[in-house]
């Protein structure tokens, strides 16, 4: 098991970081400073007790055209915003689709993202790969992709030479506890809040699971050693709670003094979806300052 490699706060810091996946396209007009992602980029300033880590996903994977930054200006200035800051880590986008994306796809686009780290007119490094729907295809988490996740991983370390990663494995459900030697870090919960509102995604059948605070921490995570490698995601975070209780700033800090008090390592809630910071009420700058605060 690696330590996380960057040097990142640690007296006084808050116990709980914030894990964002930024699928949202970094400009409105070319060329403007990136101004989608300035919400980000003033949630960072604004907390600084806060460690960051940021996913970049131009097009679930590192982007068509295969040169770093996608080639993209938007893309590039964005990224070089956050790798100026201190206690913030971008990390790559690569989808396992539950270990059916062939190896060689995933090794070619964690290539591709180490490429990014060699750019020179400016710094659009990214320090770790986040390996997106990496469990298991019946959807409870058994082992059967461990040799993949472990070619996989092992793939990244090496390819980017003496730069340290961490690597992130998103099983969006309570992994096999032996993934926790092949990933530094594992999406243990990504749902929904309310069952009755929110995108489509939260309101038709199948059902997904809603977020039950101390419930499903202790489900997702049963071995509380494990419970700073951990990550909660809760998207949707509208309408009531499982147990009737409104969706706003008083729920979210409380839900985030349960995981601070929990030791999990990293979370991010947010009122929408991936594509917007900015939908209340857990904007991404209520949603730090909550941390920041916890
Ligand atoms: C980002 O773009 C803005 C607007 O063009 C520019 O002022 C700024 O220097 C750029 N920042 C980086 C890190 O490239
Ligand atoms: C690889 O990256 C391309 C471009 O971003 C993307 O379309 C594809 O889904 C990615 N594949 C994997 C396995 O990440
Ligand atoms: C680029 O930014 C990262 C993240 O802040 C930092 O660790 C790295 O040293 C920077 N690289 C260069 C060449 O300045
Ligand atoms: C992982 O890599 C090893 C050694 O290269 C290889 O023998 C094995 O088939 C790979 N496993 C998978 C699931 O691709
Ligand atoms: C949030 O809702 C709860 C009831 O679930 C209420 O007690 C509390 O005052 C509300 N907080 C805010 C900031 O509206
Ligand atoms: C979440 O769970 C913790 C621990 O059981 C409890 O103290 C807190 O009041 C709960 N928060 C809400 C909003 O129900
Ligand atoms: C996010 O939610 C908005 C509003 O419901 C919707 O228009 C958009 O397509 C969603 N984005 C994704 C990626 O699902």
């Amino acid at each position: 098991m690696q330590l996380s490699p960057l040097l990142f706060l640690a007296a006084g810091a808050s116990a709980t970081g914030i894990l964002l996946p930024l699928y949202l396209y970094p400009s409105a007009i070319y060329n403007d400073g990136a101004a989608n992602w300035k919400p980000v980029y003033d949630a960072i300033i604004n907390n600084p007790s806060v460690n960051w880590q940021v996913i970049i996903n131009p097009h679930n994977g590192p982007g068509l055209s295969g040169l770093p930054g996608d080639d993209d200006l938007n893309y590039m200035n964005g990224t070089a915003q956050f790798n100026s800051l201190p206690h913030v880590r971008t990390i790559g986008y690569v989808r396992t689709l539950n270990g059916a994306s062939p190896l060689s796809e995933v090794e070619a686009n964690i290539t591709i993202w180490a490429t990014w780290n060699s750019y020179t007119s400016s710094n659009i490094s990214v320090h770790g790969i986040f390996f997106d729907e990496a469990i298991e295809p019946s959807g409870v988490s058994d082992g059967s992709n461990l040799a993949y996740l472990t070619n996989a991983t092992s793939f990244a370390r090496k390819a980017f030479g003496s730069t340290p990663i961490v690597t992130i494995c998103n099983f969006g459900a309570k992994p096999d506890s032996r993934y926790y030697s092949i990933c530094d870090e594992i999406i243990v919960f990504e749902s929904c809040l309310d069952n009755n509102a929110g995108n489509s995604v939260c309101t038709t059948a199948p059902l997904p699971p809603q977020y039950e605070n101390q419930t499903t921490i202790s489900a997702n995570i049963p071995d509380t050693t494990y419970a700073n490698q951990a990550a909660i995601v809760v998207h949707d975070f509208v309408g009531t709670t499982y147990d009737g209780k409104q969706a706003n700033t008083t729920t979210l800090d409380s839900y985030v003094s349960t995981l601070e008090a929990n030791s999990v390592g990293w979370a991010y809630f947010c009122s929408l979806n991936y594509s917007s910071v900015t939908f209340g009420p857990a904007t991404v700058g209520v949603f730090a300052s909550s941390v920041g605060n916890a």
